[in-house]
């Protein structure tokens, strides 16, 4: 027994260490995907949104405002301008027509 007291430290250490590996290592990582909903639904000109429109929110704001006959080509038009105007999103003219048509064809 005495013959192993200076070893005690070292092993110790060593036990130490190892638990701390051990508990770096074998952490599972796991995380839930976010919900279809904060995708778009497929469309015309889907890249064109994607690119103009996923910079600074999800497309939930997009999903989750009203729906119906009163709600298409004027209603995104108008929402289209309002995140150039008011939020400065920058969109080329060029594709503002085809945000519009995607947006009142989809939702
Ligand atoms: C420059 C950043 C920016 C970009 C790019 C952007 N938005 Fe927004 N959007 C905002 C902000 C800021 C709000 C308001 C957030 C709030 O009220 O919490 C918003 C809100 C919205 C809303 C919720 C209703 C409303 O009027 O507040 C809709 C719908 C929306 N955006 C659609 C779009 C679409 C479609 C595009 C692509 C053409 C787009 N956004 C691109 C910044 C942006």
């Amino acid at each position: 027994m005495i013959r192993w007291l200076p070893l005690a430290p070292l092993l110790a250490t060593v036990a130490i260490s190892a638990l701390g590996f051990g508990s770096v290592a074998a952490a599972p990582v796991s995380y839930k995907l976010p919900d279809e909903t904060a995708a778009f639904k497929p469309g015309p000109n889907l890249d064109v949104v994607r690119n103009n429109c996923t910079g600074c929110h999800s497309a939930d704001y997009i999903a989750t405002q009203p729906r119906g006959p009163k709600y298409k080509t004027d209603f995104w038009k108008a929402e289209v301008n309002k995140m150039i105007k008011v939020y400065g999103a920058p969109i080329n003219d060029a594709d503002i027509p085809k945000i519009v048509e995607y947006l009142a064809a989809t939702y």
